[in-house]
């Protein structure tokens, strides 16, 4: 108990920052947990994440954490965006951000889902004018608004009363090279319906970077599933993200893990994307790997 403390702290304190592939397993997880993944996408769209997406909204104090639940006020502004690139990452060529509203989690996907925010050709990254761009523990700076084209300005959530935890999502998609918008898509548009997968499919662009959020308003007259629960069975391929995924299952984690044990089905925080936090389930994950190879080695 003690060798495992000692190794757990000395384990803390280094690499916060690094975005490996643990941390963005369990992006897929959580969005798979929160039935993202299976309506609305498929399991492959989430093969290209290279990086994680840091979404602050004004009037908090902390940056978004994957799948917190957030007030319709809270909301109404379009957040600060950065990238936080993982090490194979390249800012190279043009990205689209987006935030899409899939409804409740169960909720029929057939018509698509709600645009509240589309912008095409952005640039990431370095180009001399943003000073934040060096602050590598906040990843670098996404340029939507200055270098790229609006096609639907954000438009803040407005999930009709009752109408159960609708789940947003940002998404970051490298565009190819020879992106074209689709027609319809190509100049201004309101809020509307799409099917972002489709979207996706058509133009050739990959997601590289996803969170979402929860907003809902008054209480539920539907029977939504939970979002809350990363089912460990389906990130078992990866050994860290097992461990983030899952929490409560080491009695050494209890620093962080206030927001795992979520039965509850209106509770739907998930994990944390905050750099710092997610990293240090990253890191106490690793730990216990290592710990678990220990173990081996004395046994
Ligand atoms: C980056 O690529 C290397 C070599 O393919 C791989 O071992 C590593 O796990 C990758 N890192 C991430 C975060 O995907
Ligand atoms: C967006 O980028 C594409 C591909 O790079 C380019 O063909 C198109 O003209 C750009 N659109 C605008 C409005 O700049
Ligand atoms: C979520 O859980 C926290 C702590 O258990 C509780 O205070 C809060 O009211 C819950 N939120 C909802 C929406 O149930």
């Amino acid at each position: 108990m003690l060798i495992k403390s000692l190794l757990l702290a000395a384990l803390a304190g280094v690499s916060v920052a690094a975005v490996d592939e643990g941390r963005l397993a369990v992006v897929k997880a959580d969005f798979n947990a929160a039935g993202l993944i299976g309506d609305e996408f498929q399991s492959e769209d989430f093969n290209n994440l290279q990086g994680l997406l840091w979404v602050k909204f004004d009037n908090q104090d902390e940056p978004l954490s994957l799948g917190q639940r957030l007030s319709k006020d809270a909301v109404q502004e379009k957040p600060e965006f950065r990238y936080l690139p993982s090490e194979n990452a390249t800012l190279d060529g043009q990205y689209t951000l987006a935030l899409i509203d899939a409804d409740y989690n169960g909720a029929d996907q057939s018509e698509g889902q709600t645009r509240h925010f589309l912008e095409n050709n952005i640039s990431v990254g370095g180009d001399g004018d943003d000073s934040d761009d060096s602050d590598s523990d906040n990843g670098v700076a996404i340029h939507d608004g200055d270098s790229g084209k609006v096609i639907t300005s954000y438009t803040g959530p407005g999930p009709a009363r009752g109408s159960g935890p609708h789940r947003y999502q940002f998404l970051l998609l490298k565009q190819p090279q020879d992106f074209q918008a689709p027609d319809g898509l190509d100049s201004q548009t309101p809020l509307g319906k799409m099917n972002i997968a489709d979207y996706i499919d058509s133009t050739n662009s990959k997601i590289v970077a996803a969170t979402y959020f929860i907003c809902e308003v008054g209480d539920s007259t539907v029977s939504a599933k939970p979002t809350s629960t990363v089912n460990t069975a389906s990130v078992s391929a990866t050994p860290s993200s097992v461990v983030a995924g899952s929490g409560g299952n080491s009695d050494n984690d209890n620093e962080n893990d206030n927001d795992d044990n979520d039965d509850n089905d209106d509770n739907t925080s998930a994990q944390n994307t905050d750099p710092d936090s997610s990293s240090t389930r990253a890191v106490l994950s690793t730990g216990l790997l290592a710990l678990v190879g220990l173990a081996v080695v004395l046994a």
